[in-house]
């Protein structure tokens, strides 16, 4: 009755990696557990995020091809846009998130657009914006930038809005900090920056003001929520974001976080859902609204039963 933290099925976002090619449902092996899919094999996972009562998920596109500047990733063809149709034909009932970024598309493995051997912001910017129509054709519920440049929000927010998606909303990666806990997302993404790093788009986690500055923009831009990641290690930050600013805030309980959780506990070191619970309710307490999680599907289950 005096609790004043709860955590709820509705607060859950489940991220699907969804690749290229039939009958496809590939164990990602540092997240155990976790998979890629093929558009014909997303029912397997999608029958149990219904069943599970989540009512939000988050799409990464796994493509076979990619190129220089990630083009791609426009194709009305391409894979999320697939995925996202064949999920809204089929599963209308489903809150589709769709990131959008490069680096899963390009060849070089950057979240932007290079030139002369470095990242273009603003031409980055242009090709995320075209990007995010294409998604949104394809019947994305919300657009989730995630790349880190520098103007993205206003300019996707302007691309949206001509094109007559004046209604759809944009959950900005405002904070996203370079992180080693993306480790194992990037086995399941195929993403790793073939050569140098992503720390000149990405932030340093020995800051923090700055986080507050990235959160500033992205509101004054047009942002509906911020998202923060990665979450278990940046909780001060979700809290100091939940004082200063008034708007929805999404924790990202990223890839690395989850695979800490999932060896211990296949160890039988942590005691698997106490210490996730554990976890997930600590973003709440620190201010969030909702997580995405690897976990949500485990967790969601508990949560049933329990009522
Ligand atoms: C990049 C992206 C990353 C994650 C999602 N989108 C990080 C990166 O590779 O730099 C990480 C999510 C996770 O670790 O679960 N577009």
């Amino acid at each position: 009755m005096i609790e004043d933290v709860h955590l709820r099925v509705e607060d859950l976002i489940y991220p699907i990696f969804v690749c290229d090619g039939n009958n496809i449902k590939n164990e990602i092996k540092s997240m155990p557990g976790q998979f890629q899919y093929s558009v014909d094999k997303l029912q397997d996972i999608l029958d149990k995020i219904i069943s599970s009562k989540i009512k939000s998920i988050i799409l990464f596109g796994v493509p076979d091809k990619k190129d220089e500047h990630g083009l791609v990733a426009h194709n009305p063809e391409g894979i999320v846009q697939k995925a996202i149709k064949y999920i809204k034909k089929n599963y209308p009932s489903l809150l589709v998130i769709a990131d959008l970024c490069n680096c899963q598309y390009t060849t070089h493995g950057h979240c932007g657009t290079i030139v002369d051997g470095d990242v273009d912001n603003d031409l980055t910017v242009k090709n995320l914006s075209k990007q995010a129509v294409s998604l949104v054709k394809a019947g994305a519920d919300v657009i989730a930038p995630s790349d880190m440049m520098d103007g993205r929000i206003l300019n996707i927010r302007k691309s949206l809005d001509e094109k007559g998606f004046q209604k759809t909303p944009i959950f900005s990666y405002s904070i996203k900090y370079a992180s080693a806990f993306y480790g194992p997302f990037r086995d399941a993404a195929n993403n790793s920056p073939s050569s140098g790093d992503r720390k000149t788009y990405q932030m340093n986690y020995k800051n923090s003001e700055e986080a507050l500055r990235e959160v500033e923009l992205d509101i004054n831009e047009g942002a509906d929520a911020v998202i923060i990641k990665p979450a278990l290690s940046y909780l001060d930050i979700v809290s100091r974001v939940k004082r200063k600013f008034n708007i929805p805030i999404i924790a990202y309980n990223v890839s690395g976080e989850f695979s800490m959780v999932a060896a211990a506990s296949d160890n039988n070191w942590v005691e698997r859902v106490n210490i996730i619970f554990e976890i997930l309710i600590s973003m709440k307490r620190a201010g969030a609204n909702a997580i995405i999680s690897y976990h949500a599907i485990e967790i969601a289950e508990k949560l049933n039963k329990d009522v």
